[in-house]
């Protein structure tokens, strides 16, 4: 299949494009987009056959459900099933942004669609273009990250296109997404919100809205591989890049002198590359630094791990250590992610 390749201007976007884009959708077809989030592998949530070709197209397991992105909380009321008046103030707060919900789907929602489940999950995301595409496409897109399954989530279009080249219909390149990690999940199924993977959106804030939520217990015990996790995506292992990736915690002078002394051992044998912040990337001497952003600043961590991750596949990195990088808000999210990347490889100096 020939994959076309779009650049589209957030600010000003090109209406020919979009409605050529949901034209692939209505037929059946796939494209990525851009969220603010991470880019979305797009086809109609509505139809069973597109969501079957997302899953193929990304080699993904079909028991792990998709988000349905909508452009309109009216939209909500079709695909759903007894919403909370919780979700009302949610979205109130959060919609469109970085937030998923859980809801019991209707029977339009196909089981493919869901992943078996009798519950959907829903997302209004924030991007410009995305909101656009949406509407253009009949209101209902399911998109899981457009990466192929394992790798880490594009958030540049140029990822996209290295994992989808070949497999989708049409590419919309927004530029990079601006907060780089998942969305928040929360399931309101339950009569305590749960949080099914932390993001963006914590859980504090969440707490703020509704005065209580908890975390599935699998994010809690994050550090352990054994606890099922309530969101089925959560239990495989994920964002991985292609090298070995161990994470050194403890305190920082510690962990620079442990990350040398590795980087020594392997000298002249295996390729190393180290994940470290601007005020450290200068103390390392590897085959590869990756600077991930400044320690004073976590969101331009969170917005470069995913892409950080990608580069050492570049270089044929075999051994990667990277720095812990524990922040106030989005430190748990960004945490989760990089833990499941290391296969919970973690050593404690
Ligand atoms: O930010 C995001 O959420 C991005 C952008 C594209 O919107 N999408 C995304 O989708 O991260 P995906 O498919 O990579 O991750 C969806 C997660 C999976 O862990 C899946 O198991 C969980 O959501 N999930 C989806 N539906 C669910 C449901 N009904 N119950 C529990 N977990 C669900
Ligand atoms: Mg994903």
């Amino acid at each position: 299949m020939n994959t076309e390749y779009v650049v589209i201007d957030n600010d000003n976007i090109d209406e020919d494009v979009i409605c050529r884009a949901g034209k692939i959708i209505k037929a059946g077809g796939l494209v990525a987009f851009p969220t603010e989030t991470v880019y979305g592998l797009g086809g109609d949530a509505l139809n069973p056959e597109a969501s079957a070709k997302i899953y193929s197209a990304k080699g993904r397991p079909s028991d792990n459900p998709l988000i349905v992105h909508i452009a309109d909380i009216a939209a909500l009321g079709k695909i759903t099933e007894n919403v909370p008046e919780a979700a009302y103030r949610l979205a109130d707060k959060f919609w469109p942004g970085p937030l998923t919900m859980i809801f019991n789907k209707s029977d339009i929602v196909p089981h493919e669609t869901t992943g078996g489940l009798n519950t959907v999950a829903v997302r209004m995301p924030s991007n410009k273009t995305a909101l656009a595409f949406i509407k253009a496409s009949g209101g209902y897109i399911a998109a899981p990250s457009a990466n192929v399954s394992g790798r880490p989530s594009p958030t540049l279009g140029s990822h996209v296109l290295e994992d989808m080249d070949g497999r989708i219909e049409m590419i919309l390149d927004g530029g990079e997404c601006i907060i780089g990690l998942e969305s928040t999940i929360v399931d309101l199924t339950e009569d305590t919100p749960m949080i099914l993977r932390p993001g963006y959106v914590s859980i504090e804030m969440v707490r703020e809205v509704l005065g209580s939520a908890e975390y599935d217990p699998a994010i809690v015990s994050g550090l352990d591989a054994h606890t099922a996790p309530k969101a089925p995506g959560m239990k495989y292992k994920h964002y991985a890049p292609k090298g070995d990736l161990t994470i050194v915690s403890g305190q920082r002078d510690a962990v620079v002198g442990y990350i040398k002394g590795k980087i020594k051992e392997s000298e002249g044998c295996l390729k190393v590359g180290i994940l470290a912040t601007t005020e450290t990337c200068p103390l390392y001497s590897a085959d590869k630094v990756v600077d991930i952003g400044s320690l004073k600043n976590e969101d331009e961590v969170a917005r470069h791990l995913y892409s950080a991750l990608r580069d050492f596949d570049e270089e044929g990195i075999d051994l990667i250590y990277s720095e812990e990088f524990n922040f106030g808000q989005i430190g748990q999210a960004i945490m989760n992610r990089l833990i499941k990347a290391a296969g919970h490889k973690i050593v404690e100096v």
